[in-house]
């Protein structure tokens, strides 16, 4: 496969921005290449600035689940364009995409836009401080929130790719008031809930980790948090950036019927544009600024390109049959491919929700960052060296997931498997 000119790009950006990537996890480190520079993208696939063409995996990190390009969510974007790009002042396409959010989520009263999750996730824990007038924050090993001092202490996503424990720049003092302990375990979950001496304004969870490669939460730990937090007053936050309209039309909180206090949402409301929101019962929401004394503002936010994306997406995902649709497809496919890691493998352990997947080279069961941690990283980064040149374009990490979007086609997925099968062999 011919890559000069991603290789000269990326020989120039590294002089201009720092690793030559403007997000961590794209510069292909812990997979041991460089990253592919994209020129175009449609459908399921995607084509880098020399003409090599790949069957999409990352599909922008989950937002574009209708699939790269879709027309109705172009004529959207292009329709509002011609009104003007940014207004700074409300706009009716704003109020559209927050009814559609507060119909969709169960637990969502009302709802306040951002331009990306990490603006959801940080504002979110603003709020929970500011209501609770408390503030520590309890947060799971290997979860990720985002880049906001809070979170990253033991977070998952480019944090554990790239092996660090947290980040050099945020002062002890938060870090003070962040509590990360393991996913899935009830009893330290309980310990930490009841301990006194912790001032705890809030727990925020992804209710299905994705950032340390997709890990299932058990029933019966999703029904101890909610009840553990109602019990003590501790405000329950799910982000649900990746889960959103992803797990469900109504999110992992439909699909489990565990409804938290506070939802943070992100990629697939933005349709592929910079969007995030929260949102959650009223009651806590107008402690939000202008109604109540907790600050939070954006220049773009509420952005009318990115809110026309947004309705444009959820119409389609709204339409019957479309989860699934979407969900048999990947079902199909992870079966298939499980089938052949368990001829070819000697540890694989795949977990889905979904359309989200994550086949971890580890024996498994994988339920935890520790257990995550036990996957063979290193085999993974020969694999997806091995896919990526022969045009599959997977995550560059062992610990993200794999999305499936609607405009993977069954052809996409049996070559996609065919390939996956001659790679299994040579690992
Ligand atoms: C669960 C979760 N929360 C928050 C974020 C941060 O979102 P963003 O990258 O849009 O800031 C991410 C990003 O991947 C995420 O997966």
């Amino acid at each position: 496969m011919n890559t000069t000119r991603s290789t000269a790009l990326f020989t120039k950006a590294q002089q201009l921005i720092p690793g030559g990537v403007n997000s961590p996890v794209r510069a292909c480190k812990s997979v041991g290449c460089d990253p592919r520079f994209i020129a175009k993208a449609k459908g399921s696939k995607i084509w880098d600035v020399d003409g090599n063409e790949y069957i999409d995996f990352i599909c922008s990190w989950g937002p574009m689940i209708l699939g790269h390009n879709h027309p109705a969510v172009k004529e959207a974007i292009t329709k509002a364009m011609e009104h003007g790009t940014s207004f700074g002042a409300p706009c009716a396409l704003e109020v559209e995409l927050a009814e559609m959010v507060v119909d969709a989520l169960p637990s969502v009263d009302m709802a306040r836009f951002v331009s990306s999750g990490t603006e959801a996730t940080m504002s979110a824990l603003r709020l929970a401080r500011g209501y609770t007038g408390k503030n520590v924050v309890v947060k799971f090993d290997g979860c990720y929130h985002g880049h906001a001092d809070s979170f990253l202490v033991k977070a998952g996503s480019g944090v554990i790719t790239l092996g660090i424990p947290g980040s050099p720049g945020v002062p002890e003092d938060i870090v003070k008031n962040t509590v990360s302990i393991p996913y899935n375990n009830i009893e330290v979950l309980e310990k930490t809930l009841r301990d006194e001496s912790l001032d705890i304004a809030c727990l925020i969870m992804e209710p299905v980790a994705g950032n340390m490669g997709v890990v299932l939460p058990k029933p019966e730990f999703l029904q101890a948090i909610r009840a553990l937090t109602a019990e003590l007053g501790i405000v329950l936050i799910f982000d649900e950036v990746i889960t959103g309209f992803r797990v469900s039309y109504g999110g992992a909180q439909s699909h489990f019927d565990i409804m938290p206090d506070l939802t943070c949402l992100g990629k697939i409301i933005g349709g592929g544009l910079p969007v995030g929101a929260y949102g959650g019962k009223a009651e806590i929401m107008k402690h939000i600024s202008p109604e109540g004394p907790v600050y939070q503002a954006g220049t773009l936010s509420g952005n009318p390109l990115a809110m026309a994306a947004g309705i444009a997406t959820l119409t389609e995902l709204k339409k019957p049959g479309f989860y699934e649709t979407l969900n048999a497809k990947a079902e199909k496919f992870a079966e298939e491919l499980q089938g052949i890691a368990n001829k070819h493998l000697d540890k694989s352990c795949l977990n889905r929700q979904g359309s989200v997947m994550t086949n971890f080279f580890a024996k498994g069961p994988i339920t935890d960052f520790d257990s995550a941690m036990t996957a063979d990283a290193d085999k993974y980064g020969m694999y997806y060296r091995e896919m990526l040149d022969k045009g599959v374009y997977l995550a560059p990490s062992q610990f993200e997931g794999a999305f499936i979007s609607l405009a993977h086609s069954d052809d996409d997925l049996s070559r996609t498997l065919e390939i996956t099968e001659s790679v299994f062999r040579k690992l």
